[in-house]
């Protein structure tokens, strides 16, 4: 978990953590990663991004989006092969209530050309709040999962699944745009409804 010290990343560990899954916290600085380990308990450890990177299998991105170039050209060299799931979402501050998708269309699409073919890549986890995940609660939102090779988007979707949530997929990783676009219209409905954390649901029954 790339990232992981803080809100999503921390959240997605404690909660895969629980499913029984061996999750390693990343942080630019290995202590606060044991230490982030340490409080969020359930055999989570912590290491370096680029240690916690190399152990996995599964390396997900959770990082505020001005940090998301520099932390995967960290980390690029042990990626190769490895399925990576990018969580980042453009928010450009103050302005996180307009959406402000960047000139190659989305996160997902700058982390595609950041970490080139070799690299397996999906997004998802773009509108669900970070710190309902970190709470032992239903959540009512569901995760689309964007990618172009349909088992990988399975793989993730599958396990959303095993942590109590509704994975989705959302098809080409072109599509990321419309949800990581979506999280600023949440933001904005949070501000204007007193809502806490609001989140998406796809109505019809879902039948794969
Ligand atoms: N929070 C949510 O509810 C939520 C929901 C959906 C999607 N997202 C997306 O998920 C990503 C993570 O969100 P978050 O709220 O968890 O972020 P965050 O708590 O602000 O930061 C996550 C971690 O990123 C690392 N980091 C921060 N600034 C950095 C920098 N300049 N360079 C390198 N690493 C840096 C830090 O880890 P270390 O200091 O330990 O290295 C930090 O703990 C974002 O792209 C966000 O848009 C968030």
């Amino acid at each position: 978990m790339i990232g992981g010290t803080g809100a999503l990343g921390a959240a997605l560990a404690w909660r895969l953590a629980r499913a029984g899954e061996t999750v390693v916290i990343g942080s630019r600085s290995a202590a606060s990663a044991q230490a982030k380990a340490a409080e969020l308990g359930h055999g989570l450890t912590g290491a370096a991004n680029i240690d916690a990177a190399a152990a996995a299998d599964i390396v997900f991105v959770t990082v505020p989006f001005a940090a998301q170039a520099g932390t995967l050209a960290d980390i690029s060299a042990v990626l190769a092969g490895k399925l990576v799931v990018d969580t980042t979402v453009p928010l450009v501050p103050p302005k996180v209530m307009r959406v402000q998708l960047p000139p190659e269309g989305s996160a997902a699409m700058c982390a595609r050309a950041l970490l080139g073919d070799d690299v397996r890549l999906v997004s998802g986890f773009h509108n669900v709040a970070a710190h309902k995940l970190a709470q032992d609660i239903a959540i009512e939102c569901d995760i689309l999962v964007f990618g172009d090779i349909k088992d990988d988007r399975a793989q993730i979707v599958e396990l959303a699944g095993r942590i109590g949530l509704r994975g989705i997929h959302g098809g080409a990783l072109v599509n990321s745009a419309a949800a990581e676009a979506m999280t600023s219209l949440l933001i904005f409905i949070n501000k204007t409804y007193a809502v806490d954390g609001a989140g998406l649901r796809v109505t019809g029954d879902l039948i794969a």
